[in-house]
């Protein structure tokens, strides 16, 4: 079954200049309140995870509902810091030390990957200890995720410490534990993480003053057993006297955005194949990456709807195709298709390759009608470059 637009949806939609992202406020909001229910619920922190979303000029909306940001670079949190200004956690796999005195400025929680890194920060971080909380990430060694690219608990993972690794006697000026295990998934996974995470490291936790249960918890998607997930929080907390903090990113931005794009050229080999100024390499690269295959506004799987196209971009590489997809009508030169779930691991991880530009992005206001936030250009191409 295709999806749809909703009929003012496809009407703002069509002023809107192509390749483009659009955030929809109302869709944002609609997460925002499920996740403050929880932060209600079990009294649990929230955080957004900027590698996922970070389309700042929507945090003064986003900081009324979440308690803060997880950043995974100096970057990140200074984007963190500046434009949510709530509390600023950063996790990084290492920090260099040309860095570290400005993530340490910049962070209120900063989670460590390693002991060998925790001391060799130790000094300097525990001269903040008054302003500043520390963490260890650790790693329960239990699989939930199937794609081995997004199991941080893999065979021979770099994140987090190992229980053979653990350093007991190090945990001086460390007041939290951190584990980040889960992608896209639901919350019998976290449940049967936690009960691995307690079995191995479950002795420290009368030494904490909080835990983070990383991010992966796909909250927003129809379907989801929050009511499993407040009860591990109010469990766990219950137990340990704890504070829990979630740092969810996809969850945040989950089927608010769209990516708007415009049919360029109809070429023909062996099947029609349209080109788009939108493209999987440079403007949805989790396409290629997970892969997955995006849902398109009226578009049905190839030879279910009488028109079937491959759809690729505008690009010089063979495989920045997106998929082979039916539709209702023939498409033209001019035609517009709209992909559905474009706002988070988009603007994230978009690129110029190609010297191919960035959609603009756009928001959908809550009051309606459509409001440009920001248009790329040739400086951002050359920006980049030297
Ligand atoms: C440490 C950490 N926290 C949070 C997240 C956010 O995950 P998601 O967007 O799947 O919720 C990630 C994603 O890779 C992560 O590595």
């Amino acid at each position: 079954m295709e999806l749809k637009l909703s009929s003012e949806l496809a009407e703002d939609l069509k002023s809107a200049p192509t390749p483009c992202y659009v955030v929809d406020e109302r869709l944002l909001i609609k997460n925002l309140l499920l996740l403050e229910s929880l932060r209600v619920r079990t009294g649990c922190k929230v955080l957004l995870a900027l590698k996922a979303f970070a389309a700042f000029s929507l945090f003064p909306l986003i900081r009324n509902y979440l308690d803060g940001v997880a950043a995974s670079s100096l970057d990140e949190a200074r984007l963190g810091r500046e434009e949510f200004a709530k509390e600023t956690h950063i996790f990084s796999p290492a920090y260099s030390e040309r860095e570290f005195g400005q993530i340490l400025s910049l962070g209120d929680h900063i989670v460590f990957n390693s002991f060998s890194q925790w001391k060799l920060f130790r000094t300097s971080a525990l001269a903040m200890r008054e302003q500043k909380r520390f963490a260890i990430r650790v790693n329960p060694e239990h699989s939930e995720v199937k794609t081995a690219l997004y199991d941080p608990c893999a065979p021979f993972s770099r994140l987090g410490v190992t229980r053979a690794n653990f350093e007991p006697e190090q945990l001086e000026g460390i007041s939290g534990l951190h584990f980040h295990t889960l992608c896209e998934l639901n919350s019998d996974s976290l449940v049967r993480t936690i009960e691995a995470f307690e079995s191995k490291f479950g002795e420290f936790l009368p030494r904490m003053e909080w835990v983070n249960f990383g991010g992966g918890h796909h909250i927003t998607r129809p379907g989801y057993a929050i009511d499993l997930l407040c009860s591990a929080i109010d469990r766990f907390k219950a137990k340990y006297g704890l504070e829990v903090y979630l740092e969810p990113g996809e969850a945040v931005a989950l089927n608010c955005g769209f990516l708007a794009a415009s049919v360029l050229d109809i070429v023909q080999n062996g099947m029609n194949i349209a080109i788009l100024d939108a493209s999987a390499a440079t403007h949805m690269p989790d396409v290629l990456e997970m892969p997955y295959r995006p849902e398109i506004a009226g578009a049905a799987p190839p030879g279910v709807l009488p028109y079937t196209y491959r759809l690729g971009g505008p690009t010089c590489l063979a495989g920045d195709i997106i998929g082979d997809y039916s539709f209702q009508e023939p498409l033209s030169v001019g035609s517009k298709l709209v992909f559905f779930d474009m706002a988070h691991y988009t603007m994230v991880k978009n690129n110029t390759f190609n010297g191919v530009r960035l959609p603009s992005i756009l928001v959908r206001k809550k009051e309606g009608g459509l409001k440009m936030v920001r248009e790329f250009d040739y400086e951002d191409y050359l920006g980049r470059l030297s």
